[in-house]
């Protein structure tokens, strides 16, 4: 029987789980990201943890035909390696190569947002979706364009990098370079940073995104306006994306979505505004299913496609 890697490095954890061709989870874990470690000792270990996981299953590692991996930033994935991950500081790094050494098996790297897409249209909310466009809303704001079953990548695997298009004139300085990128306005990071310039303290330790939604819901007007505005922007930034490919189904993801409905539903509305009316149409905004399995699973399916 065939299993895959799945692999999601995201800026706090890296998630690892050990998946079959149907979607089964066998065996799963975390392990924090630390990458001043470098990446090659980030690669060993990965590895040494996922060898590890295997033993305690009982999975021979012989079954493991391949590994998926998610990574945010700028990749090129034909080379396998990582050109720029501002989050992880990691420029020019050949971390396809160091996970297929430190691992013993192939590799296959895409884009976090990319492995997520994938994920929910294989086996959460985009199931049986034509056009799928999945936001991940987090310490930036990604994105993947699943068109029938298969990421759309573009020619560098730039495609989705909707976080970085420029909606608000002059506004903040972004990690790209450029001023006022969607994740500056709606990330998650975005949201407790406008927060606390609007005065709003963590309830036990540092204010979360998912305080600001709570206090919204109680009622805090300052919550309120701090979400609605966030809303807004992402709105607009799928609009854009929506204009663009028409899709049926736009899917939001990250750990904002617990949200729920405080998200969901305004987005929708605030959606219809902007979005061409046969484009809002035929398009459903649904939040994403799998949770933070999305970028293990969909990077596992990587493998087996
Ligand atoms: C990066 C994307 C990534 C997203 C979510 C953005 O800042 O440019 O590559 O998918 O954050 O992690
Ligand atoms: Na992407
Ligand atoms: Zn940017």
């Amino acid at each position: 029987e065939q299993v895959a890697l799945g692999i999601d490095v995201g800026g706090t954890n890296v998630k690892v789980a050990f998946v079959k061709e149907d979607g089964t989870v066998l065996a799963q874990g975390s392990i924090p990201t630390d990458p001043e470690r470098g990446p090659e000792q980030f690669a060993t270990g990965v590895a040494e943890y996922a060898k590890a996981l295997a033993d305690d299953h009982r999975l021979p590692w012989e079954s493991v035909f391949g590994a998926g991996v998610g990574l945010a930033g700028f990749l090129d994935v034909e080379k396998g390696w990582i050109e720029e991950s501002v989050n992880l500081h990691w420029y020019d790094v050949p971390m396809g190569e160091l996970l297929e050494k430190a691992l013993g098996k192939p590799v296959r790297m895409d884009n976090d947002a990319n492995v997520a897409a994938l994920g929910e249209v294989w086996l959460g909310a985009g199931r049986s979706s034509r056009t799928a466009l999945c936001i991940t809303l987090g310490t930036g704001v990604g994105a993947g364009i699943v068109i029938d079953g298969r990421i759309h990548r573009g020619v560098s695997t730039m495609a989705g990098e909707i976080g970085h298009i420029q909606i608000k004139n002059d506004g903040e300085l972004c990690n790209c370079g450029h001023r006022g990128c969607l994740e500056t306005l709606s990330s998650a990071t975005a949201l407790v940073r406008h927060a606390k310039e609007a005065g709003l303290v963590g309830q036990s330790g540092d204010l979360t995104a998912k305080e600001v939604f709570d206090l919204a819901d109680a009622g805090n007007t300052v919550a309120q306006s701090v979400v609605a505005d966030m809303i807004r922007w992402l709105a607009l930034g799928i609009s854009v994306g929506a204009n663009l490919l028409n899709p049926d189904v736009i899917v939001i993801a990250g750990g904002v979505v617990n949200a729920g409905d405080s998200l969901i539903e305004p987005l929708r509305a605030a959606f219809q505004e902007e979005a061409l009316l046969r484009v809002a149409r035929a398009c459903n905004i649904v939040p994403a299913t799998l949770g933070s399995q999305a970028g293990v699973l969909g990077a596992a399916r990587l493998v087996f496609q």
